[in-house]
């Protein structure tokens, strides 16, 4: 199982420095999935690099099974697989099998041994035809399959997963889907960083949200999805909310938010039948074009969260 431990990451760069992660901590057990969720920039992909071990943190640890990355070097990450964002960790003028091959005798897999299982993944992702290919010619949607393959290829008990699915078809993106699911019931830990909040959902079992580079929401996906499942209401106007409505409208009910130019969230407190009366009598007689109660999904938490910092 995968532990991470008070991370902490600044980068010095011309304008000044960055402080890209303040203090991460988090854990995913075998047959996990953690969804690592966060708006760009808040240290999502830094946080994978450390754990991965290409990058040092400032302070913090990364224990593997109990052994500590940077001391247990060998050991401890050998037992990670990762996949960067973009595919970056292929050579595209090189074959699908030799970029298997390479990777996997580079983790020490012996050659017959690194063969067999270059091709048995290749037949799991239906990519047995194109092993020949070089990794340039292939969909974008293949190079992430054999990105998954290669990081599978010295069978990681920790996989780390940066926008696995991101640009992807709905046919590649289901079928790396099922592959995570498996791997997970099979018991590799999994840390997956995703912008679709629908996959998210489906295969998380916790969740963990980070913004500018701080935890401020963590737990088990199900709770989280029933905490926060209290009827909401999204009122949707034809021409952009001004903000002055929007200000008002925050003054009479608190519990508003702006999701988009046109749309208005209300997540009245509990008890509070009344509110979606009081905020309509505030918006008349601006426009409306529709207005609907909904349950909270994992999309919704997540605005309402980044909107306003921990909910707990
Ligand atoms: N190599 C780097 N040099 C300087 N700043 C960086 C570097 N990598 C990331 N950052 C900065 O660190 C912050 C977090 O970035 P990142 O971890 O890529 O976020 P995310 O993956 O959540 O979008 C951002 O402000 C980003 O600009
Ligand atoms: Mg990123």
């Amino acid at each position: 199982m995968l532990q991470v431990d008070s991370l902490v990451k600044q980068f010095r760069i011309r304008t000044g420095p960055v402080d890209a992660v303040r203090g991460v901590s988090f854990s995913v057990a075998s047959g996990e999935i953690l969804a690592f969720l966060g708006p760009n920039g808040a240290g999502k992909t830094t946080t994978i690099k450390m754990t991965a071990g290409l990058i040092r943190p400032d302070e913090g640890a990364i224990y593997i099974d109990g052994i500590n990355l940077s001391t247990g070097r060998n050991g401890a990450v050998g037992r990670i697989g990762a996949v960067l964002e973009g595919s970056r960790n292929l050579y595209w003028r090189l074959t699908v099998l030799e970029n298997l091959l390479y990777w996997g005798t580079m983790r020490r897999v012996p050659y017959r041994q690194a063969r067999i299982r270059a091709f048995d993944l290749l037949e799991q992702v239906g990519l047995l035809d194109r092993a020949h290919s070089t990794v340039q010619t292939l969909s974008r949607g293949m190079q992430q399959k054999v990105s998954l393959c290669q990081a599978l290829m010295h069978r990681p008990t920790v996989l780390l997963l940066d926008e696995p699915t991101l640009g992807l078809d709905f046919e590649s993106s289901e079928g790396i889907k099922h592959m995570v699911q498996a791997l997970a019931a099979a018991g590799t830990a999994i840390l997956l960083t995703t912008h679709q909040l629908d996959i998210a959902q489906q295969l998380s079992h916790r969740v963990a949200m980070i913004r500018d580079g701080h935890l401020i929401l963590e737990g088990i996906t199900t709770d989280i999805l029933e905490k926060y499942s209290k009827p909401m209401y999204s009122l949707v106007t034809p021409i952009p909310w001004p903000l002055h409505l929007v200000d008002a409208a925050r003054k009479t009910v608190k519990d508003v938010t702006l999701i988009s130019p046109d749309t208005l969230q209300l997540l009245p407190e509990d008890e509070d039948v009344d509110a979606i009366y009081r905020l309509l009598n505030v918006l008349h007689p601006h426009p409306l074009l529709r207005v609907e109660r909904h349950q909270a999904d994992l999309a919704e938490v997540f605005q309402q969260v980044m909107a306003k910092g921990v909910l707990a």
